[in-house]
């Protein structure tokens, strides 16, 4: 068992899940699109903001997380993003991250990939968070999948729109892992001595795997999740999607301010600024520098919420006074996951939460929602 305290920060956790998961499953989940550019943007993004650091006015006061989000409230800004196989990372899976969210004060957003079904994830939790649409056969699978979702209570629909074909994941593929999912027996025979050196997550995920014996997705016989993330969405099928559903419609996955005003015409109640975690199109804008631009144009109309290379309390701090209303974690709550169950995802929560208070009473702001452009400076550019 991982001591969990040890792991202080979210590098740790990547690094404990990096012992943990056999090397196929850890670079799918730590991959990129290409070069990696894109992945790397996000990241390099957040050093191009330095935080205003001010005196503290009053001692001692305690710190308010919470934020509106299509009109419900969190007590943390920070949502677990839609992943797809996150239940190969440990048998508590989706529904671990979602009780983990729900304890945390926040919410889960569950990939209709993930590996557990809308309706057996809400038969078990208290609030099933919101749904991830990927309907790769078309609108009679979406229209099964949002019924789906619908009938189970789930408070949110988010749509993504950057899988029109699947990113090229370079470090699957050097695993032989292609699409369409194609097991030759030498990739199966590679892949089985992989697994045998983490007999650990053998001995905990591959046996309740077999022991659940169910379909890992909804609505997608004999479609593996790879192949069915590859989910073309246009402007039409969003208009189509908007008659048919009544809760909250979140478009996920733009970075161009244009394509935010028509979300934002089209009846969206929130955008998520996202460049998939840099898997999709390497050369897409980092996240937060196409935050700015997306704020600028629908951030007085519709809610904008941010992912990408969320790793710091502080990256949370720049994304909302730079004008999102919360942020998205994608890769470090898959590792928690990976590393302790939901107790793991519980504690990158905690860590970010731990982070935010700290950097929160530096900045001598109170409450997360009083967060604005004055908060954050450019950092000055090396000479
Ligand atoms: C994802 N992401 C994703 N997004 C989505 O809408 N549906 C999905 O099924 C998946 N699957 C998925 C699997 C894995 C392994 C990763 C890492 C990511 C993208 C995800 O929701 C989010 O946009 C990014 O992960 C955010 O970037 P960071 O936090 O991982 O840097």
């Amino acid at each position: 068992m991982t001591d969990l305290k040890r792991l202080y920060n979210t590098d740790r956790v990547r690094a404990a899940a990096k012992r943990t998961l056999p090397a196929v499953l850890f670079d799918y989940v730590d991959g990129d699109a290409e070069d990696g550019r894109t992945r790397r943007a996000n990241r390099d993004a957040f050093g191009r903001w330095n935080l205003r650091q001010q005196v503290p006015t009053s001692a001692g006061v305690n710190a308010d997380l919470s934020v509106e989000v299509v009109g419900r409230t969190l007590d943390l800004p920070i949502i677990v993003a839609p992943c797809g196989m996150a239940a190969l990372m440990h048998p508590d899976g989706p529904i671990g991250a979602n009780r983990a969210a729900h304890a945390k004060g926040t919410l889960a957003v569950l990939s209709t990939v993930a590996g557990t079904k809308p309706g057996d994830l809400a038969a078990v939790v208290d609030d099933p968070g919101w749904f991830q649409l990927y309907a790769p056969k078309g609108r009679e699978q979406a229209e099964e999948l949002i019924g789906e979702a619908a009938d189970h209570r789930f408070g949110g629909l988010v749509i993504t729109t950057d899988t029109a074909v699947l990113g090229r994941r370079e470090r699957d593929m050097a695993h032989g892992v292609i699409m369409p999912m194609n097991l030759t027996a030498p990739v199966a025979a590679k892949l089985a001595v992989e697994f045998l050196s983490k007999p650990g997550w053998v001995a905990r995920t591959v046996s309740h795997q077999l022991r659940q014996r169910r379909a890992t997705q909804s609505g997608a016989k004999g479609m593996s999740p790879f192949d069915m993330a590859a989910s073309p969405v246009t402007w039409d099928d969003i208009a189509w999607i908007r008659e048919l559903w009544d809760g909250p419609l979140l478009i996920k996955g733009l970075v161009d301010p244009e394509d935010a005003r028509r979300a934002r015409d089209a009846g969206a109640e929130a955008v998520v600024v996202s460049n998939h975690g840099g898997r999709q199109l390497d050369g897409a804008p980092a996240s937060l520098d196409a935050l700015v631009d997306v704020v600028d144009a629908v951030g007085g109309d519709i809610d904008v919420i941010v992912d990408g290379g969320i790793r710091r309390g502080t990256d949370v701090l720049k994304a909302l006074s730079l004008g999102a209303c919360a942020v998205q974690i994608g890769r470090p709550w898959l590792f928690g996951l990976a590393v302790g169950g939901q107790a793991g995802v519980e504690h990158v929560l905690s860590l970010f939460k731990r982070e935010l208070i700290n950097a929160l009473t530096l900045l001598d702001v109170t409450a997360v929602r009083d967060l604005d452009r004055s908060n954050v400076l450019p950092a000055p550019t090396p000479a």
